[in-house]
């Protein structure tokens, strides 16, 4: 059945946003200084926020991407996590930073902390644009958050509903 949105709310606009971005980028490139990290954005919801992140950081580092899926509905504990892309990049070794664009209940990212940690990185960090409490089923460690909130099903900057809003500047909670 298809879903009715009634509408969206503004929840972080443009400005919130790059101002958010920069502090992590700062943070990330104090961190980091002389260490030459990997920085893993995690395909589709991060591309736009790894975008903007990584034109803000100052010091030297590597890019590549790991795209997930999730099968079923997540909101179920069984949902089922396979990587459908890996990083081609050599890990072990490596200062890795994970990229992602918002971490909901947790298995996403408990399933790719996990991967990346099997191959031996050196250091293993995530940084997450958007931190949402209220689905949580897993803890996640996140060393760079952008923003916590409780709940909401926000889109736009990365994040989509059934691959719409994707591009939007902006983040936005949909109504329903
Ligand atoms: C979303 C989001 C995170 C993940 C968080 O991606 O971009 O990667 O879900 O999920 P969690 O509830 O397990 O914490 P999605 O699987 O929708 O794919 P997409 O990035 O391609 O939109």
């Amino acid at each position: 059945m298809a879903v009715e949105i009634k509408g969206k709310r503004l929840v972080f606009t443009r400005e919130q946003i790059a101002d958010k971005v920069s502090t992590l980028a700062q943070q990330i490139s104090q961190d980091y200084q002389g260490k030459n990290p990997i920085l893993i954005g995690v395909l589709k919801g991060a591309f736009m926020f790894l975008a903007d992140l990584t034109r803000h950081i100052s010091i030297p580092f590597k890019i590549d991407f790991v795209r997930v899926a999730s099968y079923g509905a997540k909101d179920y504990s069984t949902g089922e996590i396979k990587l459908t892309k890996d990083v081609e990049l050599p890990i072990k070794g490596e200062h890795v930073l994970i990229v992602e664009d918002i971490v909901d209940i947790g298995y996403t990212l408990r399933f790719l902390l996990d991967h990346i940690a099997a191959k031996g990185p050196k250091s293993l960090k995530l940084c997450a644009l958007i931190n949402k409490l209220e689905r949580r089923k897993v803890e996640i460690p996140i060393d760079y958050v952008g923003f916590t909130l409780d709940k909401g099903f926000l889109v736009g900057y990365g994040l989509d509903f059934n691959e719409m809003f994707r591009c939007l500047p902006e983040i936005y909670e949909l109504i329903f």
